[in-house]
């Protein structure tokens, strides 16, 4: 426990490379991150699991389906296909039932939907080897940016949870996913960078028992993401966000600041937010560069961005 090293690693609101600069490559890989910095970002944001050998890497599903070309491997691959689960129809190749080095022999794609990057984009034309990183690897483009170039460019690392695991397993998945983030980011081969006393690191989750079981583990700032979800255990979320000084100050009680949905982004959430002391991250804006200049102009905080380079554009521009 004791004093969280709070605050943004600059005196202005930070725009964050959602899933790297994921407008314009595939999601959670390392041209993409490397990208979002190139644009200028301030964070770059990895979503976390943990693979079956306890490995951390950036995938945003619990599965590998959709953004890895994972179903046409395990096609000729019966270990793989029988470690599928058939769920609703589909068979799903969760990321917990795979070791990394099996993970590592995937290609990862884009998952192609609205506000996502796609082939002949001008950006890659598809045949581009692109592979799932581990969360080291992610850290070491931030940490390799800083020693060429003495810029720091933080990393705002996410603890996702899983629904196909029972409540308490998917509970005890989640501090594990903790535990070894924290560990990673203590490495000694990046000698304190990660430490927090640059402002360089925020560590965010939707499920707040694992907030909670981090605060007495770490200073370094958590941010809530502001759905409803009791334990991550397959309840459906609700987008929310505190209006009231008490559920303002119920999330400050765990957490350095919330990420809210856009939808729920309102000027009464930000002012309630703010009066606790907590810091407002908005999630997820694209290639709009009037929705930037709306909640810029609401004063909040942050933006996840899949177009980071819009995002610094219009926030430079205030
Ligand atoms: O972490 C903020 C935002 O990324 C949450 O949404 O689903 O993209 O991880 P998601
Ligand atoms: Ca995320």
């Amino acid at each position: 426990g004791g004093e969280a090293a709070a605050g943004p690693l600059v005196d202005r609101p930070i725009i964050i490379a959602h899933r790297g600069a994921s407008g314009y490559l595939p999601e959670h890989t390392l041209e993409a991150y490397r990208l979002g910095i190139r644009q200028g970002a301030d964070f770059i944001e990895p979503d976390l699991f943990l693979t079956r050998d306890g490995k951390l890497v950036a995938l945003h599903d619990d599965t590998l389906n959709a953004t890895t070309n994972i179903e046409a491997l395990a096609a000729t691959r019966p270990d793989w296909f029988a470690r599928g689960r058939d769920v609703g129809g589909r068979r799903l190749y969760y990321v917990f039932d795979f070791d990394f080095d099996e993970i590592r022999e995937l290609t990862a794609r884009s998952r192609g939907t609205a506000g996502y990057s796609r082939p002949g984009n001008g950006f890659y034309d598809g045949t581009e080897p692109f592979r799932v990183p581990s969360f080291a690897e992610v850290l070491e483009v931030s940490y390799d940016h800083f020693r060429e170039t003495g810029q720091v460019v933080g990393v705002y690392p996410e603890l996702k949870f899983t629904s196909a695991l029972p409540p308490a397993d998917g509970l005890a998945y989640l501090r594990a996913m903790a535990d070894a983030t924290l560990a990673e980011l203590a490495d000694p081969r990046w000698g304190g960078f990660f430490d927090g006393s640059r402002g360089n690191v925020f560590i965010q989750s939707f499920i707040p028992a694992v907030l909670q079981y981090a605060r007495d583990l770490t200073t370094l700032p958590l941010i809530a993401l502001t759905f409803t979800l009791p334990n991550g255990a397959g309840f459906p979320p609700v987008p929310t966000c505190p209006t009231t000084p008490e559920a303002a100050a119920a999330l400050a009680s765990f957490a350095q600041g919330i990420g809210v949905n856009a939808a729920a982004a309102t000027e009464a959430c930000i002012a309630a937010a703010h009066e606790a002391g907590l810091l407002v991250h908005v999630y997820t804006l694209t290639d709009r560069a009037e929705d930037y200049r709306l909640f810029l102009e609401r004063g909040v905080d942050g933006i996840f961005s899949n177009h980071p380079d819009i995002g610094v554009g219009v926030r430079n521009a205030l």
